[in-house]
């Protein structure tokens, strides 16, 4: 069929929402100068803050009369022992006892287990990536660092990853890391052991030298986002594994799939010159004991982490959570590639608020399913079940195993629709719709009705809802659900990609490449994002109304120092505390260039801005100065 035209599927899309009724108000808002707070008459939002303008410098910002405290920034301590971060002798024995690098998800798990406090909990945290040209001396460049990084450097930055555990307290307004907690946690690359469960438990393609059963793994690395359980475990992803993998696996049995995971084909890091387990040729399947979705319990220091094939093997963003009518516990997950799909796991049976135990093992058992977004409004939820329609011998799946490791080729072969890099996907617990960031595709040739835009360059938000049961409660394991764009990222005033909001945002009301996203108490939506550098503008985190006369009304709430994105927005019960995650500041300048940025040479020094110091990606608390409820 011949693709239709952008405006015309923007036009059927858009036709259905209220909320965009004209021009008119958007073109007298940006008659406004940018980079000013713009405060104005009959705001329609229910957001009460004055909006942050655009400008980006080596600092972070938040809007009026709010505080941004730094709680935990890489290399502080952690684990009891830990020595104090000196970076000129961080090794692999000190990284793993503290804070690791680039933090990306945030969880806010009150404490007491099972209380409602705000004032005293595990942050959990992920560590999604490391970058030694800018962790350490003597590298010039990203580029050096393959050939050049030693098996001391290379192990000190596997420590780094992963996630940490850290109890806080707030003492006089202000958020404290409780170092040395009998809670505190590290998971990294290198020393955490992982069990691995699930119908994909044990197969051949999971079997290596290191662990002949396929059950035993060693490190999880790469943690974008993640989500919580309703019993209170916490969900770590696995995203971008395939950038460790150096060698090739054509001629073999798995050259298919590790192909379509980029596995052998974007070497990033240096750990397979140190670590054979990561070149092909000598480890063919190990590539397939990484991109899954990792389960542990905050509350359990020794609780062995738990890889859960059922979920399914790609690049997870997040895993976030949301229960049925009946019991049974959803999963949404984004495949964070372009044109890859946005899925969704549906247990077998429902989970148990009165016995935490049963719940234990109740994600390994269920389907995952992929979305096919239809150009009628329609979502329709297809199973990934071995023996089901194509997913057989004849076409390379010869068991439920199969399906799970290939799950981006299950999804192919059973008409999922591709979509522009799927981010996060989140439940608003209060109205039960569900929201999809799609982050940027700029390599899609053709717009579809979910993806208007070919070559899309600034991302969209989907509103995903689920069927309402008697009783008006959203059917989250449904088969089918209607769905709808939600705002189109992108300047409203770009020629070639227009974004689309409420008519009355302000001046640093449009953001561009979503990619995390919370809702707070009230169920209004909070997005962080990552990549203001494309049009030179700070990422952060922008708010809005999902329904009434502030629908898609974003304002800019918080920037991001110069280099760095802003994810896992996480509010406090109360709503009183946003915390998110400052993730590689000044690496790279406000339009995103980083050659010459290196350790001695950085963009920014955050959050220390000492010059003896490099900067240190950090989690941050965002709070008002009377200490309410954020947005009011
Ligand atoms: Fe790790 Fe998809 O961002
Ligand atoms: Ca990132
Ligand atoms: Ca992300
Ligand atoms: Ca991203």
């Amino acid at each position: 069929m011949e693709p239709r035209p952008f405006d015309e599927l923007a036009r059927a899309r858009l036709s259905r929402r209220d909320i965009l009724r004209g021009s008119a108000a958007l073109a007298a808002a940006f008659t406004l100068p940018a980079g000013c707070a713009t405060p104005r008459q009959a705001d329609p939002s229910s957001l009460r803050f004055e909006g942050l303008g655009h400008g980006v410098d080596d600092r972070m910002h938040v809007a009026p009369g709010h505080s941004a405290q730094v709680v935990l920034a890489w290399g502080d301590a952690v684990l009891p022992g830990a020595p104090a971060f000196d970076v000129g002798a961080q090794t692999a024995a000190s990284q793993r006892l503290q804070f690791g690098t680039e933090n990306d998800f945030l969880a806010f798990v009150p404490l007491p287990l099972g209380s409602n406090s705000s004032t005293r909990g595990l942050l959990c945290a992920n560590h999604e990536g490391s970058r030694l040209h800018m962790m350490m001396p003597g590298f010039d460049g990203e580029a050096e660092v393959l050939s050049r990084a030693t098996r001391a450097q290379v192990d000190c930055e596997m420590s780094a990853q992963g996630h940490s555990v850290v109890e806080i307290v707030l003492v006089d307004g202000r958020w404290k890391p409780v170092a040395g907690s009998a809670s505190n946690r590290r998971l990294d690359a290198l020393h955490t052991v992982l069990r691995v469960s699930g119908p994909a438990a044990g197969s051949q393609r999971l079997r290596t030298r290191e662990d002949p059963s396929g059950t035993r793994v060693v490190g999880t690395f790469n943690n974008c986002a993640g989500g919580v359980t309703p019993w209170g475990t916490v969900l770590v992803c696995e995203e971008n594994v395939n950038k460790v993998f150096a060698g090739s696996a054509r001629g073999t049995r798995e050259e298919r799939n590790h192909e379509r995971m980029g596995v052998g084909a974007e070497l990033e890091y240096a750990w397979a010159a140190h670590h054979e387990r990561f070149v092909l040729e000598r480890e063919l399947n190990e590539a397939n004991r990484h991109g899954w979705v990792v389960e542990y319990d905050p509350h359990d220091p020794s609780f062995e982490p738990v890889k859960r094939t059922s979920l399914g093997r790609f690049k997870h963003e997040g895993a976030t959570c949301a229960v049925d009518p009946d019991g049974r516990v959803v999963v949404y997950m984004g495949d964070d590639d372009e044109d890859e799909h946005i899925y969704r796991w549906t247990s077998a049976r429902p989970w148990n608020p009165n016995l935490r135990a049963a719940n234990r093992d109740l994600l390994d058992d269920g389907v995952l399913h992929v979305a096919r977004f239809h150009e009628d409004g329609t979502l329709e939820w297809l199973p990934l079940v071995h023996g089901h329609g194509l997913l057989d011998g004849g076409n390379g799946f010869e068991s439920q195993a199969d399906v799970l490791i290939e799950a981006r080729a299950a999804a192919t072969l059973v008409g999922a629709t591709p979509m522009d890099r799927p981010e996060d996907v989140e439940a608003n617990p209060r109205t039960g719709k569900v929201y999809a960031m799609l982050t940027n595709n700029t390599r899609r040739a053709a717009a579809d009705a979910a993806n208007p835009r070919a070559r899309n360059k600034h991302g969209h938000v989907l509103e995903l809802e689920p069927p309402r049961d008697a009783q008006g409660r959203a059917r989250h394991a449904a088969e089918r659900y209607a769905w709808d764009v939600f705002l189109l990222g992108g300047d409203p005033r770009d020629a070639d990609q227009p974004g689309e909001y409420h008519p009355g945002i302000d001046a640093g009301g449009w953001l561009t490449c979503p990619d995390n996203c919370t809702f707070d108490p009230r169920g209004r939506l909070w997005i962080a994002s990552d990549g203001g550098a494309r049009v030179g503008i700070a990422d952060g985190v922008w708010a809005c109304d999902v329904d009434g006369e502030g629908r898609a009304l974003t304002k800019r709430f918080f920037s991001a120092p110069v280099g760095a994105e802003v994810c896992g927005p996480c509010f406090t019960p109360d709503g009183s505390t946003l915390f998110v995650a400052v993730q590689h500041p000044g690496e790279s300048d406000a339009r995103g260039n980083s050659r010459g940025v290196h350790h001695g040479a950085p963009t920014s020094r955050f959050p220390d801005h000492d010059p003896a110091l490099p900067p240190r990606s950090a989690v941050v608390a965002l709070r008002r100065h009377d200490g309410g409820v954020l947005g009011g």
